[in-house]
């Protein structure tokens, strides 16, 4: 069985007490046996402060980003083995706003991947079609692309080191959520690329997060899916009540 999983993307959001305020309340209020792993990832610079903070608590650090690169001259990048040494062992790579708006290119995520392996972070590897590409029927050749970009440039992926999350584009901030038989759908699809891929095996072990507007009130129902093995949360993230109860809706 695929590990169930749910990540709060914080984004650009959070001032540094708020993150630590966050971060406090979700130490407080979780409980040891939550129904799932429950990861966090702030923005860069509020990371130390939230690993303290976390350090001795069941709730993983994340991180939303890594250079492509290991060290040099990359004036304002950050390497995947200085968030390993700041405690982190997530990263989300491949999201849909790094994709837009910062020429993340499929080239590029194979690259941070390759980083992140070798700095021994786990990956989470965001996928998703737009709302133009799902309606001019593309939805599988996009996950397709996306995703055969990574899976087939590297060799050593297994479900101890890769995580993928299925965020269609136009739910995500959006309050238009994908409704659970679409997300099954999409997540069906991705299993099966999973074991063609990387074989049987491996392919059915990897957790396969659903995000896109996903809240404390449709979590369960999306959960509750064979495909689907947990949540990539942006908005409902920065609530701590909100967090806590999106991890035990199973
Ligand atoms: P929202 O939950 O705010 O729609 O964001 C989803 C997301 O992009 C998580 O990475």
């Amino acid at each position: 069985m695929p590990k169930k999983i749910v990540a709060g993307n914080w984004k650009m959001n959070t001032s540094l007490e708020d993150a630590k305020q966050l971060a406090q309340s979700l130490k407080e209020n979780s409980h040891q046996d939550t129904s799932s792993k429950l990861v966090v990832c702030p923005p860069f610079v509020w990371i130390h402060a939230v690993s303290e903070i976390l350090r001795e608590s069941n709730i993983s650090v994340g991180a939303q980003n890594c250079a492509a690169t290991a060290s040099g001259a990359f004036t304002g990048e950050i390497s995947a083995s200085m968030l390993k040494e700041l405690g982190v062992e997530y990263v989300i790579l491949g999201h849909s706003e790094r994709r837009a708006m910062f020429e993340d290119t499929d080239a590029v995520i194979l690259e941070k991947c390759k980083q992140a392996l070798a700095a021994d972070l786990q990956i989470i590897l965001c996928c998703g079609e737009t709302l133009a590409e799902r309606e001019a029927g593309k939805l599988e050749d996009v996950l397709t692309t996306q995703l055969s970009a990574v899976l087939k440039g590297i060799d050593q992926l297994t479900s101890a080191n890769l995580v993928i999350a299925y965020e269609p584009v136009w739910a995500i901030g959006t309050g238009l959520t994908a409704t659970p038989e679409q997300a099954e759908s999409a997540h069906g699809f991705i299993r099966n690329l999973l074991r063609e891929l990387l074989g049987n095996e491996t392919g059915e072990e990897i957790s396969l997060l659903y995000g896109g507007s996903c809240n404390a009130t449709n979590a369960a129902s999306l959960f509750e899916r064979d495909n689907i093995d947990g949540g990539l949360i942006g908005g409902a993230s920065l609530k701590s009540a909100d967090f806590l109860k999106i991890g035990n809706s199973w």
